[in-house]
């Protein structure tokens, strides 16, 4: 089998470069150990009709990675608009920030076209297509009117929302029906493959039975494969970053002060504003807090371009110095507050370093950082992961102390139980979801994935063969007298 993966972000793999988002950080060991084409856009774009899709290729670990330049007219529309301003805000339930265009819509459906012209060239008849996420949830269609014959698979790293919010995205339905063309689409929790489901009864009048859907492209399975992480290479990753000059200048900072961490990219579904709100109410509810503990809150642009995102950014910038304004002494600052990205190693290092790690989304399909924070504790001394409990990682993670973030006072009490959690319940909370992320690796996900896949693609091809009847005797006529 040879394997193609294809996502909209790709990364390059360089251990001091920033990785964006937790599909990059996911995909990149499992492409360098299993010899994987891992496809996506190069960032820049090409103007003119492209026949042939131009791709830079080169090495990475076992395997390649083709970055390709995406079509300069269609780019916007395809990326910023239909992506992120329509797809984006309705899987995390944020109907209200829906904005679309006809326009947008058709650049979306042409670069998820473009794209299946462009994996041509990486087909083999053993290839195995493996699509992530939303920016492509009609290219399995387009490579089957190409003629791919290959099992093809999707997997959604974000949620999939109530059929009534899908049902806000004006193309729900022909995007609903393309994506049936995959052999296999797997999501990150039961709610989301329910409320999928729920959509294909109530919307497309498609029953699933066992966890198989049938349509005019075949079967479709669907299925949950819950996203893992490299758990011990980010352990070891992060007690060799303890001696980072990064972590080792934080450290030094901190003066014996405990330190909580925060690091998303800066989106609307992370609960950014929630957050800094607990913060400010713990330290008018605790004050004995202020000077004892402070908040490394590293928030990376992304999608900059958009307007939520522009309004997000004042928004955050502007509190974080009203806190800050309203908490902080000569010498002290209760909230560090960076818009940049740093490597997965510092990071561990920095999450090492951390007494409390806040994860509180208000809607996350997985959430990653979730997970490398608790992979990256000292198990002597390990922290505490305060977890929103509408983030995918909390349906495994349920030892880690888990929080509603729209519940700004709920969210300050628990930070504040978290600082001063005894050291052995923290080793058992800890030693229970080590337990977790061992058993449900980013290995175990790629493997259970692809052979789910490939059996996916078998029964399809025997559904779609004829059944075979015995052969039809025309009856004789009877010739009477
Ligand atoms: C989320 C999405 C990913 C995306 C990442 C970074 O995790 O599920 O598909 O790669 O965000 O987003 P960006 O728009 O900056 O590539």
């Amino acid at each position: 089998m040879s394997l193609v993966v294809v996502s909209n972000r790709i990364t390059r793999g360089n251990a001091n470069e920033p990785i964006t988002g937790g599909l990059a950080a996911a995909l990149l060991p499992i492409v360098e150990k299993s010899g994987a084409i891992w496809v996506g856009s190069s960032g820049r774009v090409r103007d003119g009709v492209q026949k042939e899709p131009f791709a830079e290729i080169e090495a990475l670990g076992a395997g390649a990675l083709a970055m390709l330049d995406l079509p300069a007219a269609h780019y916007g529309g395809y990326y910023e608009g239909f992506a992120n301003s329509a797809l984006w805000p309705a899987l995390h339930s944020r109907a209200d920030l829906i904005r679309v265009s006809q326009g947008d819509y058709l650049s979306y459906r042409e670069v998820n076209a473009f794209m299946a012209r462009a994996l041509l060239r990486f087909r083999k008849p053993d290839t195995v297509f493996w699509i992530q996420d939303y920016h492509f949830l009609a290219l399995g269609a387009e490579l089957r009117d190409l003629g791919v014959d290959q099992p093809v698979g999707f997997f959604l790293h974000t949620p999939w929302a109530p059929r009534d919010v899908i049902e806000g995205v004006p193309h729900h339905r022909e995007l609903v029906e393309a994506m049936l063309a995959y052999d296999l689409i797997g999501f990150q929790t039961d709610d989301d493959c329910e409320n999928f489901a729920r959509y294909l009864a109530s919307t497309l009048g498609l029953s699933v039975n066992d966890g198989v859907v049938t349509s005019q492209h075949g079967t479709t399975r669907i299925a949950v494969f819950p996203i893992g992480i490299d758990v011990e290479k980010f352990t070891r990753q992060a007690t060799k970053a303890i001696s980072h000059p990064d972590v080792s200048r934080l450290r030094r900072s901190l003066n014996g002060e405990k330190l909580a961490i925060g690091v998303d990219r800066l989106d609307y579904s992370k609960g950014l504003v929630n957050r800094i709100k607990a913060f400010d109410r713990m330290w008018t509810l605790h004050p004995s807090l202020a000077r004892t503990v402070s908040l490394l809150q590293i928030a990376t642009p992304s999608r900059g371009g958009i307007e939520a995102y522009g309004n997000l950014q004042n928004e955050l910038a502007r509190l974080v110095s009203e806190v800050n304004g309203l908490h902080g002494e000569v010498d002290w600052t209760p909230i560090r507050y960076l818009n940049k990205g740093f490597s997965q190693t510092v990071l561990a290092g920095l999450y090492r370093t951390a007494q409390v790690g806040v994860v509180t989304p208000l809607h996350d399909g997985m959430n990653l950082v979730a997970k490398e924070y608790v992979a990256a504790q000292n198990p002597a001394d390990p922290g505490v992961l305060v977890l929103s409990k509408f983030a995918g990682a909390a349906n495994e993670l349920d030892t880690a102390l888990l929080v509603n973030p729209h519940d700004i006072d709920g969210m300050a009490r628990t930070i504040a139980t978290a600082l001063s959690m005894p050291l052995i319940e923290r080793r058992m909370r800890w030693e229970a979801m080590m337990a977790k992320l061992k058993g449900g690796s980013i290995q175990q996900w790629f493997t259970g994935f692809v052979e789910a896949l490939q059996k996916a693609r078998v029964d399809r091809e025997a559904a779609s063969r004829p059944v075979s009847r015995p052969p039809f005797i025309w009856p004789l006529r009877s010739v009477s007298g």
